[in-house]
């Protein structure tokens, strides 16, 4: 990055790649592009404490390990335990032990909480001596296809900037500035409704001997752990509903019910929220010089943890892309950029979309009707007897189905 002339207190610079957002995928884009000697500066709206200390995902999968350690970074950026491979489906409170490895060679997915990652990826990435700047304000995108982008915002004590760049990475969520950026009719969203709400709680609970989901004719519940002494539970509720009709006694008493344990040890519930379950994809995720990457791109319905995983994806696709052009001056990856991310993006579309279905219809009868409810309950059991199908589902869980490339960077 270099420092320009400083005009009636504008600073102006220019780099390589301008990162916009400090989540998953723009640190995970930053560190990959700093291990290959490009320069790039990261622009984030909210403060470092703020953003490390975020919890949503928890499993970072196989393919994606495979990806960290690949560049060099797994034992810098992920830590938890391994996930043991298994499974528990509980069907109207009875056990089914589903293994969720794939047999392939290799690491298999870890149980790291996002904000865990999210930390070590800052870390990282400072001490390779990137550069990351918190509490920007303003960010606006200009002449993205031009012969350079230029990216305006104000740093934290209100100075303007503005950067001129070969790229910008748009790697700030699904409320975001950097797609509003593409002109009206560029961009095509594809949304999907499921018409499901879910409470989401998270407390300093034991969290379960393996991930858990839960059929049953109250509705579906989850519990996932989120680190030694805590976990993350879900249940499902009515789209729209309020965090405050769920006071502690009800969250208990209904996941007891609905997992079928009536001795679930209780702790104290340290967040509380409630969401619809959405899936979005916006087609093509590339306008010119801006590369979509992550939740900008792209919203997947958390059934399956294929949320954070498709983020590191992306940012591993744009950072060789990018590497390819400036080392090779070779700009085919980038061409095939949008292309090759979006059909990752709708096979995990699809195994969250048929995974959320499963578990949703195969319980509450009032949610599709018995129809729906019978095909679900074949499908698990389908799940639960057939190898073939548990090796499918296998696949899918571990991101390393055949139907999807997955690029592994081997050649730095
Ligand atoms: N300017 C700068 N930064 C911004 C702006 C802006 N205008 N708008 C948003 N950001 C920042 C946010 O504060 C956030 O830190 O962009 C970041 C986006 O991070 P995420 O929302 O976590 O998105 P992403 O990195 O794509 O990760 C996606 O993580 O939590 C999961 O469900 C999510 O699994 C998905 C994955």
């Amino acid at each position: 990055m270099t420092v320009g002339e400083q005009d009636l207190g504008e600073v102006r610079e220019s780099a390589t790649v301008v990162v916009i957002g400090a989540g998953p995928a723009g640190l995970t884009a930053a560190n990959l592009l700093r291990r290959s000697g490009i320069d790039c500066v990261v622009l984030e709206r909210r403060s470092r404490e703020y953003v490390t200390q975020r919890q949503r995902a928890g499993i970072v999968e196989s393919r994606a390990v495979r990806m960290f350690e690949a560049w060099g970074l797994a034992d810098l950026v992920l830590a938890g335990p391994p996930h043991d491979g298994i499974l528990e489906f509980r069907v109207d409170g009875e056990s089914h032990l589903v293994d969720d490895s794939d047999g392939s060679e290799g690491p298999g997915a870890r149980l790291c909480p996002q904000q865990v990652l999210v930390q070590k990826l800052t870390d990282a990435h400072l001490a390779d001596g990137g550069d990351l700047r918190y509490e920007v304000a303003d960010v606006c995108l200009h002449d993205l296809t031009g012969d350079r982008a230029t990216v305006r915002y104000r740093s934290a004590d209100g100075t303007p900037h503005t950067i001129t760049c070969a790229f910008v990475a748009g790697c700030d969520g699904d409320h975001g500035v950097t797609r509003s950026a593409v002109p009206d009719g560029v961009l095509t969203a594809h949304a999907f409704d499921h018409g499901i709400g879910w409470l989401t709680v998270l407390a300093d609970a034991p969290p379960p001997a393996h991930p858990l989901l839960a059929v049953s004719p109250q509705g579906f519940a989850a519990h996932f752990p989120r680190g030694p002494h805590s976990s993350r539970y879900y249940l499902q509720c009515p789209p729209g509903e309020r965090p405050d009709v769920w006071p502690d006694a009800r969250v208990w008493d209904a996941l007891r019910t609905r997992l079928g344990d009536p001795a679930l040890t209780a702790g104290p519930i340290t967040d509380r929220e409630t969401f619809p379950l959405r899936s979005l994809v916006h087609d093509p995720m590339q306008y010119g010089r801006l590369f979509l990457v992550g939740d900008a791109a792209h919203i997947v319905s958390p059934m399956g943890g294929k949320g954070m995983n498709l983020a590191l994806y992306d940012a591993d696709v744009f950072a060789r892309a990018v590497r390819d052009h400036v080392r090779d001056h070779d700009d085919a990856a980038l061409r095939a950029y949008s292309q090759r991310c979006l059909r990752r993006v709708w096979s995990d579309q699809e195994f969250s979309h048929w995974l959320t279905r499963t578990v949703h219809d195969a319980g509450d009868d009032t949610l599709s009707g018995p129809f729906l409810r019978n095909l679900a309950r074949a499908r698990l059991d389908r799940l639960f007897t057939s190898p073939a199908a548990a090796q499918a589902f296998a696949e899918l869980m571990a991101g390393l189905d055949p139907l999807q490339d997955h690029p592994v960077a081997t050649d730095r």
